[in-house]
């Protein structure tokens, strides 16, 4: 008799045990407290990195790569400044500011080549502005929303952090037959052998007219794009963006 009370006893004791400890354990695991702080840790840290954007941020950008992906979507850091820069030596429109003559050293040269081959066929490129920082495309981004209203603005002009031009691989360009930075551009004879050459240098048309459901922005004939010739001339041929080409178009 004893030895079965013992037993009954031990058996209740060892329940009461297993019921706490599974609490405690159950307690701490789903913790509302540790898993916000979890949720604010990985926020933050995205955060850090970009702090001033308003649409989701899918990955940071691959900036060692040619064919980064820099969108509305694949922002770059604040701090993000190319170590590569230098002035594109080529001829710039009268009005393109001193301080947005810079690309990174491969754009650069590429974009020699190009103006150099254009030359040749008898069209002279105008640059108008290249890399711009972070703080400049805030300023642009800014001016826009102020006159056009921010609808309008983001049909061209990139939020700070999501402009290829603070990649440093970007450039407007225009010609002296048309020196006006719109569409009209695109009627002219230095947009067609543009079109018809970029690629051998290295560069893409960056937004074209049948892609804006893609790149979400409007056709700008002027934006080209370097991403190394193998990609460009991928791309110019098949009639792609570059968010096609690399299967990214979120
Ligand atoms: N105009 C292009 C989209 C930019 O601002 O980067
Ligand atoms: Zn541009």
């Amino acid at each position: 008799m004893k030895k079965i009370f013992f037993v009954i006893i031990t058996i209740i004791l060892l329940s009461g045990a297993t019921y706490l400890t599974d609490k405690l354990f159950l307690k701490t695991y789903s913790d509302p407290k540790i898993s916000s702080k979890n949720k604010i840790t990985k926020k933050s840290s995205v955060k850090n990195d970009n702090s001033q954007t308003t649409t989701p941020q899918k990955s940071l950008p691959d900036t060692s790569s040619d064919v980064v992906l820099v969108n509305k979507t694949h922002k770059l850091s604040k701090n993000y400044i190319p170590s590569d820069l230098r002035t594109v030596k080529v001829k710039f429109a009268s009005y393109a500011a001193s301080n947005v003559r810079k690309m990174r050293a491969n754009a650069a040269n590429a974009a020699e080549g190009l103006f150099s081959a254009a030359k040749t066929d008898g069209i002279t490129l105008l640059g108008v502005s290249c890399y711009r920082p972070y703080s400049y495309q805030e300023e642009v981004y800014t001016a826009k929303v102020k006159k056009d209203g921010k609808t309008e603005a983001d049909k061209y002009v990139a939020e700070p952090g999501s402009s290829e031009h603070q990649s440093g691989l970007a450039m407007d360009l225009l010609s002296t037959e048309y020196t006006d930075l719109d569409d009209g551009f695109a009627k002219t004879k230095a947009y067609e052998w543009l079109k018809q050459n970029c690629a051998k240098y290295g560069f893409i048309i960056r937004y074209p007219k049948e892609k804006i459901s893609i790149t979400k922005y409007d056709f700008e004939p002027w934006h080209i794009r370097y991403v190394g010739t193998a990609a460009a001339q991928d791309i110019m041929q098949k009639g792609l963006t570059l968010e096609e080409y690399l299967g990214i178009t979120d």
